[in-house]
């Protein structure tokens, strides 16, 4: 599948669209940072999630689906790079094509870059032990929440979320309707229908995330 094109693009829609069913889940969960109980419900959510052990397997599902997604992506740069050595002329792409469409790999780097910047500040500190003292809140949990409303008060992390959340916003917008069109799940009826969903989705997801950090830094 790894060897033609239309197998790599395959591989790119499947695991773009596991990675969007994960948004989804996390941003529900974190939702919980919302409710006006010291933390309460996001430890009971983060800790279910960590110490759950079927979460625990599809952790790993995740974790391969960002390196292959990632990994398909450059040689797929590569690829088309080398099979087009005279570069279209700028102004027929922008024709053709969104700029969104024209900077996925632009997107995906700011993204990336995103994450592991998050998963230092939060997952390696939960996860690992990484140095973050937690302490104990009234449930017995540990208290991540303390730490996400200490790191979202700086403006160092309001401005870097933000950012990551454009970027993820017109990754999505042209990720989701090109997922659907790669698995050649094209109808002149539904298609409309689905790049509606995509672009609604798209600017939900991102946003509901933006509000988390915006509320901190603002309210808390
Ligand atoms: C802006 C609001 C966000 C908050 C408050 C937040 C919070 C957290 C926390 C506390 C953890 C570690 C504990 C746990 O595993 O549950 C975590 C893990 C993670 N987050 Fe986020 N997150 C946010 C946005 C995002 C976004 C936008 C992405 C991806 C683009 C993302 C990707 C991840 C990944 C991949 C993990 C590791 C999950 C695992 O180990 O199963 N997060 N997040």
């Amino acid at each position: 599948m790894l060897t033609s094109t239309l197998g790599k693009k395959l591989l790119m829609s499947l695991t773009g669209l596991f990675l969007i069913s994960f948004l989804t889940i996390h941003l529900i969960g974190n939702l919980a940072i919302f409710s006006n109980d010291g933390g309460l419900a996001f430890n009971a959510y983060a800790s279910f999630m960590s110490t759950n052990p079927l979460i625990g397997t599809v952790s790993y599902l995740l974790y391969a689906g960002i390196i292959l997604h990632v990994f398909i992506a450059v040689v797929l740069y590569f690829v088309n790079n080398s099979a087009r050595p005279v570069k279209y002329k700028v102004q027929k792409l922008k024709e053709n094509s969104s700029w969104e469409s024209r900077s996925m790999t632009l997107l995906g780097v700011l993204i990336l870059a995103f994450i592991l910047l998050h998963l230092k500040d939060f997952w390696w500190q939960y996860k690992h032990d990484g140095g973050y003292q937690f302490v104990e809140d009234a449930n017995g949990n540990r208290n991540i929440y303390a730490l996400v409303i200490e790191q979202f008060k700086t403006p160092f992390a309001l401005v870097t979320y933000l950012i990551g959340l454009v970027a993820l916003f017109f990754h999505l917008k042209h990720g989701f309707q090109s997922a659907f069109q790669t698995l050649g799940l094209e109808h002149h009826k539904y298609t409309p229908a689905i790049n509606a969903i995509g672009v609604i989705y798209s600017i939900i997801v991102p946003l509901g995330f933006a509000l988390m950090p915006v509320f901190v830094f603002f309210f808390k």
